[in-house]
């Protein structure tokens, strides 16, 4: 630990009671008991509550805010407490963002506006300040590996609001240097993930015995990391000297790219249907999702080189740790699951659910 974690801090984390959100205040809870941390989520449909455990949420380090990252004031009082500000709070479902964009825009643009304000207007009080931003910002690979000078071309609307936030930040970094840092996290997976995501749909489909779904022809590819590798990855740029990443932007991936279908015939191997049920992978011939992008995988020899990270966790490994919290914790995802698809019309004009 360095001298700079042993004080104790405030930190504010905004979407602290998403999938994310919840992972990385669990990791800090453990590491920095002494820290207090401070959750702001509106709780929508993909925040719960049960995603902060009962210790954390009794702890005397531990307050819990219900608001909406859009509202000035409240956004404002809170960091102006804060020594450190970590930005999750999104939508973060590209099929959604496809049905109904708007709110998409609303939070995740104007809502990361409001905090980056707050940062500059409380710039006395925080340290560094974190946007969670996403890989979706680069659109398909023009090159095998994505590093963070690939171009942006982001192809669904979650990811164009995304991209809105992620040149918002660097646009106030230059501006009036606010203690930002970008990082360019690939897909992520692990426990309390919402099952309208690949990974929760394919292994909660499986354990009721329905068939997974592929749409298209399952061979695009994501890098996926395990949650628990980017809350390292946080851990070390929130710690890390100024020089060092502040202004910067950080991908934080694997580097392998994993078909769609590879993880559906996984998760066909490591999970046993109760009551025996038959399901299998069912490949749906369509034309994948508009806006889906095909190819996709990181390279992190960025943040590898400024500060030592890289994943530990191989897929398969995160994986079984998954699909053992899935099976352990079927009270949490089965209210969800009415939530699972959303309609989307084609490019023909056909709706079809994904
Ligand atoms: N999950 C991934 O694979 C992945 C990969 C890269 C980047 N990200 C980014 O990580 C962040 C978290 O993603 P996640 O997967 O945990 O999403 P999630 O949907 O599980 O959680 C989002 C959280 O934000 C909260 N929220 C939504 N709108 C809000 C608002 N207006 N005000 C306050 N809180 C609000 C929700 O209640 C929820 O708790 C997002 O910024 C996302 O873009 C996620």
């Amino acid at each position: 630990m360095t001298n700079m974690a042993s004080q104790s801090k405030t930190v504010l984390i905004t979407g602290g009671a998403g999938f994310v959100g919840s992972n990385v205040l669990a990791y800090f809870f453990r590491k920095y008991p002494d820290y207090h941390y401070v959750v702001l989520d509106a709780l929508t449909y993909a925040g719960d509550m049960r995603d902060i455990t009962e210790e954390i949420q009794k702890s005397r380090n531990f307050t819990f805010v219900k608001g909406d990252v859009r509202d000035k004031k409240v956004v404002d009082d809170l960091v102006a407490k804060a020594d450190y500000v970590i930005h999750f709070a999104a939508e973060t479902h590209v099929a959604r963002s496809i049905a109904d964009g708007e709110i998409f825009f609303e939070t995740n643009v104007l809502g990361t506006e409001r905090v980056a304000t707050a940062v500059h207007r409380n710039r006395d009080k925080v340290e560094r300040f974190i946007h969670f931003s996403t890989s979706e910002v680069y659109g398909t690979a023009e090159s095998e590996l994505i590093d963070e000078n690939h171009p942006l071309n982001p192809q669904s609307p979650y990811a164009a609001s995304k991209t809105g936030a992620d040149r918002l930040i660097y646009a106030y970094h230059m501006s009036y240097q606010i203690p930002s840092v970008i990082i360019r996290s690939f897909n992520l997976f692990g426990p309390r993930q919402h099952p309208e995501k690949v990974i929760p749909r394919f292994i909660t489909s499986r354990i009721i015995g329905e068939p997974l779904t592929v749409h298209g022809t399952g061979e695009s590819q994501r890098d996926f990391t395990y949650v628990d590798d980017v809350a390292r990855a946080i851990d070390l740029v929130l710690h890390a000297s100024a020089e060092k990443v502040v202004g910067e932007v950080f991908n934080v991936g694997n580097g392998r790219g994993v078909s769609i279908k590879y993880i559906a015939n996984l998760v066909l191997k490591m999970v046993e249907p109760v009551n025996g049920a038959k399901g299998g992978v069912q490949v749906v011939s369509t034309s994948d999702r508009p806006g889906q992008v095909s190819r996709h995988a990181a390279d992190f020899k960025k943040i590898k080189t400024a500060l030592g990270w890289q994943p530990r966790t191989t897929f398969e490994d995160g994986m079984r740790l998954t699909v053992d919290w899935y099976k352990q914790n079927r009270s949490w995802w089965e209210d969800k699951l009415k939530m699972k698809q959303v309609p989307i019309e084609l490019k023909k004009g056909r709706v079809e659910m994904q």
